[in-house]
């Protein structure tokens, strides 16, 4: 018996940071796995304002509205291949509009590998933590975590309320692994868009989606740099 389709379904809210839903988006693809996208109401402002890309949920307008999507980053050099991008959409994405509550992520029975919500507003981590289901973005979220599959939760925020605090701790007990928005670097970014893909490589990384989108850590001080201070030393740390 082969398997059938079992998408990582995505879900794109209305907080600022568009761009690391296309580096995660992009991971995905190039890890050759199978995406089911939401995008709420409101990322279409997001994407509308951090993009200028009209959003449209109907079948003959997202593939070329999400191939330009991806296809853009922040950084001024190598851009990724279009063509190759505009084939991954066309063979492994299916969109769902965020009202249509009859969508396959609605239930529980319909196979995912989990689900990945990036960037996640305040609302919506108040909705998932709640329960609410407001809108498919919310419910598939909400059934991920009923169905004890893996959830990844990267909110975009700052600073944060008590609520959205307990709102993340919540989510964190329920299950979810809640991953900032929060670039390192120690990985030798020298842009915008290496800070994007530090965060998304380390939210790939949590939902177990092999990537390398960052340095990894070596053990050794400024190897990131190309120099080395040896490892796990500081410079002046060696004593007389
Ligand atoms: C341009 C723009 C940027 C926004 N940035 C953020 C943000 O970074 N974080 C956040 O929690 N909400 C942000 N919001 C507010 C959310 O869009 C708003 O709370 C919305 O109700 C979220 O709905 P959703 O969770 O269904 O997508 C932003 C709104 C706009 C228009």
């Amino acid at each position: 018996m082969t398997e059938g389709r079992r998408p990582w379904v995505v879900g794109v809210s209305g907080a600022s940071g568009t761009p690391y839903a296309a580096a995660v988006l992009r991971g995905l693809l190039a890890a050759g796995l199978p995406v089911d996208l939401v995008l709420s109401r409101a990322a279409r402002l997001t994407l509308l304002d951090e993009t200028g890309i009209a959003w449209n949920d109907a079948p003959g307008a997202w593939p070329a509205a999400l191939a330009d999507w991806l296809g853009r980053t922040l950084a001024g050099g190598q851009r990724p291949d279009r063509d190759e991008l505009a084939g991954q959409v066309a063979t492994l994405v299916r969109v769902h509009s965020h009202g249509n509550l009859a969508a396959g992520p609605s239930s529980g029975s319909y196979p995912t590998r989990g689900m990945i919500v990036v960037p996640a507003s305040t609302a919506c981590v108040a909705g998932i933590a709640l329960g609410l289901s407001k809108d498919l973005l919310q419910r598939a979220a909400d059934v991920t975590l009923k169905e004890r599959r893996r959830l990844v939760v990267v909110p975009r925020e700052t600073p944060l309320t008590g609520a959205t605090l307990r709102h993340l701790v919540t989510l964190h007990d329920a299950g979810a692994v809640v991953a900032p928005a929060s670039p390192g670097f120690y990985a030798g970014a020298t842009d915008a868009q290496a800070l994007v893909d530090f965060v998304a490589g380390r939210v790939l990384d949590a939902a177990g989606v092999p990537n390398e989108l960052f340095r990894r850590w070596t053990g050794e001080l400024g190897a990131a740099r190309g120099g080395s201070t040896g490892p796990g030393t500081v410079e002046g740390d060696q004593g007389g």
